[in-house]
């Protein structure tokens, strides 16, 4: 059975799904998405991304599509279509179709909305995390209201091809004081020389990271400490270990920046504590 897609209102085969030409997510970046982890076909994290969507849509003015209850039907139902057990879920809301015109459409229109689901091997990403991967650096270079989880994500494409290219798998933006602000799709941490976490607070113009969050809840349970205060790439390298986090990578180790390597070049025990714990608790939290 092929990939389903679910386009405003309908399930349709992932190779006939389509979009209007002036949906305003795709002429103007007008649109907000979230990304969920699958696991065992169930959402991971479900009310941290739900509750962002609302904020992000909100912060844009953009009507929820429908309530909370129907959407989680509408997002189980496209996992169940797709009959994916692990992976991610995909959704897109844009304020919707009008003519081309930077202003809002008024009266307004409909939002649109696009569900898509992908299978994700969790072996490979095992094997993956277990090695653990390299970034590089990138100056940022994006608007100022990053705590939006908009689908304008120029920056992060380009700062993502520079990593492929440098055959890391993260670019991490730095700030112009020196400090990197988050990845281009995760955040960033580190455990600091002194063997202390350190991830940046969300006072700073970045995404406001579900998985973050959640790894807080575990890191706190554990009876960890952690410091929500910037670093630099120096101190990165400096670092015993350092990892991302995001719907997409989970907690995953980074064992060099810019080609040097962060502390004995390894994938560290306290990142590797960190992602076993963290899918325990998502797992068994999904729904
Ligand atoms: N990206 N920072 C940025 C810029 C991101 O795009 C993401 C997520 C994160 C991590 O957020 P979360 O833990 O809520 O996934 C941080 C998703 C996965 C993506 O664009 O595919």
């Amino acid at each position: 059975m092929g990939r389903i897609a679910y386009v405003n209102g309908r399930f349709v085969p992932h190779g006939e799904a389509v979009v209007h030409i002036e949906d305003r997510g795709y002429q103007l970046a007008d649109a907000v998405y979230e990304v969920w982890a699958l696991f065992d076909g169930k959402l991971a994290d479900p009310e941290g991304h739900f509750a962002r969507l609302e904020r992000s849509l909100g912060e844009l003015r953009i009507a929820m599509p429908m309530t909370r209850a129907a959407l989680t039907l509408v997002l189980k139902e496209t996992v169940r279509r797709n009959r994916v057990r692990e992976g991610l879920l995909y959704l897109q809301v844009s304020r919707g179709v009008a003519k081309r015109d930077h202003a809002f459409p008024n009266p307004p229109v409909r939002p649109a909305v696009v569900m898509t689901v992908s299978a994700v091997d969790r072996v490979a990403s095992e094997a993956r995390a277990a090695r653990g991967v390299g970034v590089v650096t990138t100056p940022e270079n994006r608007w100022g209201r990053c705590d939006i989880k908009t689908v304008g994500l120029l920056p992060n494409a380009l700062a993502k091809q520079k990593a492929r290219e440098a055959g890391a798998v993260e670019a991490w933006f730095v700030d112009e004081l020196g400090f990197v602000t988050e990845g281009a799709s995760s955040n960033a941490w580190i455990v600091d020389a002194e063997g202390r976490l350190r991830t940046r607070d969300t006072n700073a113009n970045i995404l406001r990271g579900v998985t973050r969050n959640s790894l807080l809840d575990v890191i706190r349970r554990e009876g960890m400490e952690v410091d929500e205060r910037p670093f630099t790439p120096a101190e990165a390298v400096a670092a015993k270990e350092a990892f991302i986090t995001g719907a997409g990578t989970l907690v995953l180790p980074v064992i060099a920046v810019d080609g040097k390597p962060v502390g004995e070049g390894r994938a560290g025990p306290v990142a590797k504590k960190l992602r076993r714990l963290y899918i325990e608790q998502a797992r068994a939290t999904a729904i």
